[in-house]
């Protein structure tokens, strides 16, 4: 499916956040392995968090989805699948699960989409080998095996890269199997797996030091829920605040905007650039921060990114990269080198799309130069998502900032992330529409 976004005169609206997809598949992970009545509330009903579901149906869960999402208890447990595991585009679920499989010490094969099929295992498979789990693949990417195998009772880690996939995934395979960890990151990755795991009832400890986090998990914990309420997805709301800032007449308060301090540099990084936000209504729930997110037209200046701060913004930056285009100066992004290993290589759907709309842009190894409001009086050519859902909406976006339509390419895959993206972005005052 391609897609038209035409610029808006203005942006106004009072919405709700869609919730939040990473939020929504520990939900799931968490939910199953309990294996007790639970309900999640406000889930993520996307293509992601769906075939997160569908894999943890075909290792025995009793999952009903409706608007909510309902767990009852199933008397034999998780056990070996009778299928492959079909992860389609989701990372987060694969990575995850395959931890929780190894855990459990079940066989189980996995596959996924042609984007998923293409991305490093590596960073799972050695520590999870580590840690007495047994794989099979063919250059640690997908399909891989899981074999029956028990883990060691106790193993530690220091995280090479800061990866809450690669954390949470440890998490789960030692949770699955009742062993005790440790894990050390140097820098803060997104901490939804550590305050689920307590919301849950289990006694994990995160000691946080200048030498970053040490977090452990006891052995033989268990899990005691009745119901989790998802918080909003900030990295879904991201492309709706931008539309509101980019905007010439705008007002636009977003509710119920997850708030978790490993997921908020994006706001940080929007006051840098000179953004009229401003944040109401906090309250914790489940553990999660969230609140209301008030967000009006802004005259964007450029910004320079690298450092600790990336991680907190790695799903950010294709949008961040757009403000930067529309925004007063030369904007630097460093040291995100990850960036090529997500969806696609956003680097270069990034240069790409950049190019299309007229933008100067240098790719670099590990980020981008930006230089703002250098856009050319060409009509922008149509842009290749790469299959990507966030370059996909952030391109849709960039509309706005350049006030002329702009055709993307290949966009299915926004359902992965934000089924609710173009209904939500009509009731603000855009228009975006099938080419
Ligand atoms: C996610 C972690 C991030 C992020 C991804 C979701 C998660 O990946 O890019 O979209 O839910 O844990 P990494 O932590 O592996 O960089």
């Amino acid at each position: 499916m391609n897609l038209i976004a035409s610029p808006p005169t203005k942006i106004h609206g009072d919405i709700i956040c869609p919730p939040d997809k990473s939020i929504t598949q520990r939900a799931l992970l968490l939910g199953a392995l309990q294996n007790k009545d639970f309900k999640i509330i406000n889930p993520l009903l996307g293509a992601d968090p769906i075939s997160t579901a569908s894999a943890l149906k075909a290792l025995g869960a009793n999952i009903d989805i409706s608007n909510e999402i309902v767990f009852s208890k199933n008397n034999k447990g998780l056990t070996s699948p009778a299928h492959p595991l079909d992860l389609g585009n989701s990372g987060t679920g694969l990575r995850l699960l395959m931890g929780m499989v190894a855990g459990l010490g079940i066989d189980a094969t996995f596959t996924g989409d042609a984007s998923l099929s293409l991305r490093p295992m590596k960073r799972i498979i050695d520590p999870l080998s580590d840690f007495g789990a047994v794989f099979q693949h063919d250059g640690f990417i997908l399909p891989i095996k899981t074999i029956a195998s028990s883990l060691n009772s106790s193993f530690s880690y220091n995280m090479p890269i800061a990866s809450a996939q690669v954390k949470s995934s440890i998490l789960l395979a030692a949770l699955a199997a009742g062993s005790e960890v440790t894990i050390y990151e140097a820098i803060q990755s997104r901490n939804h797996t550590e305050i689920m795991l307590k919301d849950f009832g289990v006694n994990i400890e995160v000691h946080t030091s200048s030498q970053g986090n040490e977090i452990f998990l006891p052995s033989n914990q268990h899990l005691q829920q009745t119901q989790y309420d998802v918080a909003g997805d900030i990295s879904s709301a991201a492309f709706l605040i931008a539309a509101a800032l980019l905007a010439e007449d705008s007002h636009l308060v977003i509710r119920n905007v997850g708030l978790n301090p490993s997921r908020i540099g994006f706001l940080e990084v929007l006051k840098a650039m000179n953004a009229n936000i401003h944040i109401a209504d906090q309250r914790d729930v489940n553990g999660e921060l969230r609140g209301t997110v008030i967000v009006q037209s802004s005259e964007l200046i450029s910004v320079e990114l690298g450092g600790s701060i990336i991680p907190n913004i790695i799903d950010e930056i294709p949008i961040i990269s757009v403000l930067a285009s529309c925004a007063d100066g030369v904007s630097t992004i460093k040291d995100a080198g990850e960036l090529r290993k997500k969806e696609s290589d956003r680097i270069k759907a990034l240069k790409s799309g950049l190019d299309k709309i007229g933008v100067k842009a240098n790719e670099e190894e590990d980020g981008l130069t930006i230089v703002g409001r250098s856009f050319n009086a060409l009509e922008p050519m149509p842009i290749d998502s790469f299959h990507d859902h966030r370059i996909a909406m952030s391109f849709l976006i960039s509309s706005i900032g350049i006030g002329k339509k702009v055709k993307v390419m290949d966009t299915e895959n926004i359902t992965t992330s934000f089924p609710q993206f173009i209904e939500l972005a009509g009731k603000i005052g855009m228009s975006i529409h099938e080419a």
